[in-house]
């Protein structure tokens, strides 16, 4: 093994610019390489001291949140992360009621304007096919926009704080972990498949249970297949073939459903979760049986009847972790997407 003779201090600046994303979009994970997505994590790190203090990296910049759908995590951490590092917020989380859009203003001419008062937008809409046709025709004239959520493919920086949380939290390289992605419905699971296309990047085994009529998007295996990722896929298990697959992975993924309430493909998911709910007592055997603990990842909102929420204050639950590291790793995205001095 070669000695290093780079002994330079870690620098914010450096390690931010190492991660080549200053001016872009953010849209899918698998956009960004391995050493790229690496930097970001180091970036996080070193903002982690200061994501309950201030650190003015980003004073006079404005971050603009449009949401089309509604949101707790995205919408507000982007903000908190704004915020700590002393940039400013302008909010609109329901531009089809309050903004020039309700006077059918398009999504393009509407993003063109805000792109004027502010520096990065987050965007979170339902329909994929109007976003993806809005960003081909603004090109340029644009401010970067980073994706808060788009139809039910792609959700990247739900996908990017899920992978600092498995980075931070499991004591072996990404690259050595098997990681399950369960839900009956992969079609329509987008924070499940972005922590998909992260992880995979870094170089997991990802392990998806589905359902055989609700498989994951095309758009997404292609992509998956594209980088050489390494992923199987089963489908139609019943508990306890789900539990045999968990005694064999670090961490178990739990992207809920992006249905809305009244949605009717939600009564749907509900009748099918029962195949991926697990008990407190079913991850204690499985601990006896394997003698490690699997971490249990949900990007949240959660339903009562997907997992037993007597999880909640054990060795096992990571899903509250995850909001924690948002936070680092929401500074670290925005700062390297607007540059510091
Ligand atoms: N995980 C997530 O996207 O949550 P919100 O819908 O509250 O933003």
């Amino acid at each position: 093994m070669a000695l290093s003779t780079d002994l330079k201090p870690m620098n914010i600046k450096d390690t931010l610019e190492a991660t080549g994303m200053k001016g872009k979009n953010m849209i899918f994970l698998d956009d960004w390489s391995r050493d790229q997505l690496a930097a970001l994590f180091r970036a996080a790190e070193l903002l982690e001291p200061f994501s309950r203090t201030q650190l003015d990296l980003l004073k006079g910049k404005i971050l603009y949140t449009l949401f089309f759908q509604p949101s707790t995590r995205t919408r507000c951490s982007h903000e908190a992360a704004m915020l700590r590092m002393g940039g400013r917020v302008i909010t609109e989380t329901d531009p089809l009621h309050n903004s020039a859009m309700a006077k059918n203003e398009s999504l393009h001419d509407g993003i063109r304007v805000l792109s004027q008062y502010a520096d990065v937008l987050v965007l979170r809409h339902g329909d994929l096919d109007e976003v993806f046709s809005t960003l081909e025709r603004l090109g340029d004239h644009a401010c970067p926009i980073i994706s808060g959520g788009f139809g039910h493919v792609t959700h990247p920086t739900q996908g990017l704080l899920d992978v600092y949380t498995a980075y931070r939290v499991i004591d072996k390289p990404l690259s050595e972990m098997r990681i399950i992605i369960s839900t009956p419905d992969l079609s329509r699971a987008r924070s499940g498949q972005s922590f998909a296309l992260g992880a995979a990047r870094m170089g997991a085994h990802i392990i998806y249970t589905g359902t055989s009529e609700l498989k994951t998007p095309d758009v997404v295996r292609d992509k998956l297949t594209a980088m050489g990722a390494s992923f199987e896929e089963h489908f139609d298990l019943d508990k306890a073939g789900n539990l045999d697959l968990m005694a064999n992975a670090d961490l178990l993924y739990l992207p809920g459903s992006s249905l809305k309430k009244e949605d009717p493909n939600r009564e749907d998911f509900m009748k099918k979760v029962a195949n991926h709910a697990f008990t407190l007592e079913d991850l204690q055997n499985l601990k006896k049986k394997t003698g490690r603990a699997i971490g249990i990842m949900h990007s949240l909102p959660r339903n009562d009847f997907e997992f037993d929420q007597a999880i909640d204050n054990t060795e096992f639950q990571l899903y509250f972790k995850q909001i924690g590291y948002s936070i680092p790793l929401r500074m670290a995205l925005l700062a390297a997407i607007c540059g510091v001095n």
